[in-house]
């Protein structure tokens, strides 16, 4: 019972491999899955066999509910109990919203929303007196156009908002629910989504971004390891803006002098 227990959805790349790599080295065993790159999944075991903390890598759509429960049900059988749960894998149609279908939305709410709150009403009995944590990874589409996201950017707006309600209702049971919106993240999705345009993407970002450079997950895996700590326990159903100030810029026409 001493032993931590995380969850961290689709964590084999990406930012999710980024937050399963911290909560390994703070020896907390971590359950994860994957949807179809078996290849990246098994060679993401061999590299994670002898770390200072167990990973299992489960393959499980999120899409498909009975699949978000085998997660928790394997961590129900394995270890009776649950620490932290991170709720980060996201998939869409990436499409403009004329060309959308409606089984579109519905995979990629089920995907966003329904598997989140199953996995908050599992948590909520796993975690029971263990002052667990939750954290949903949003996106900047909630607050910024970005082309062909309409429908993740809705379902992470509403994601955001389950997280304020979960919070406000968890709060009793000492767990804590939290979200975090980063900025351009450089990972394999991003490389899909802006297919050629990628590299000039990512320029332009690194150009406008106030930190100067675009991140590959470490710093938001840095924002979900403080939220998983005894330090936060006062922050409860916020969503905390880690994208080095990218909210406040607008391009700007003219230059400031
Ligand atoms: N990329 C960005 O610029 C950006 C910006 C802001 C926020 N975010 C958010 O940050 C989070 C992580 O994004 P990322 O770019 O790091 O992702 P990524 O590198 O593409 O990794 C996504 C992971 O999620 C898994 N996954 C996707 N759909 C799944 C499903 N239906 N069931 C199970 N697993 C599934 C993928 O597995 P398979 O490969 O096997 O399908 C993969 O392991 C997402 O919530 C995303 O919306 C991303």
């Amino acid at each position: 019972m001493t032993k931590k227990v995380a969850i961290v959805t689709g964590g084999i790349k990406g930012t999710g491999r980024a937050i399963l790599e911290q909560f390994v080295d703070q020896g907390i065993d971590v359950v994860t899955n994957f949807r179809k790159d078996q290849a990246t999944a098994d060679a993401f075991l061999k590299e994670f066999e002898n770390k200072k903390a167990k990973v299992h890598v489960l393959h499980a759509d999120l899409g498909e509910q009975d699949q978000v429960n085998k997660i928790f049900d394997f961590v129900k059988e394995k270890y009776g109990y649950l620490d932290y749960f991170i709720a980060n894998a996201a998939a869409t149609a990436f499409k403009p919203l004329l060309d959308i279908k409606p089984h579109h939305v519905e995979k990629t709410f089920a995907i966003t929303i329904t598997a989140f709150l199953i996995g908050c009403q599992r948590s909520a009995e796993l975690m029971r007196g263990r002052n667990g944590k939750i954290v949903a990874i949003s996106g900047y589409d909630t607050h910024t156009y970005l082309p062909r996201h309409g429908v993740l950017g809705a379902a992470k707006s509403a994601l955001e908002t389950l997280v304020k309600y979960f919070a406000v209702e968890l709060a009793p049971l000492k767990i804590n629910v939290n979200a975090v919106n980063p900025g351009f993240l450089a990972t394999t999705s991003t490389k899909i989504y802006m297919g050629d345009l990628y590299e000039s993407i990512k320029q332009a970002n690194e150009q406008i971004t106030p930190r100067g450079r675009v991140t590959e997950g470490k710093e938001i895996a840095d924002v979900v390891t403080f939220l998983c700590s005894d330090k936060a326990d006062w922050i409860c159903g916020q969503t905390i803006r880690a994208d080095g100030g990218l909210s406040h810029i607008q391009p700007m026409a003219m230059p400031e002098k």
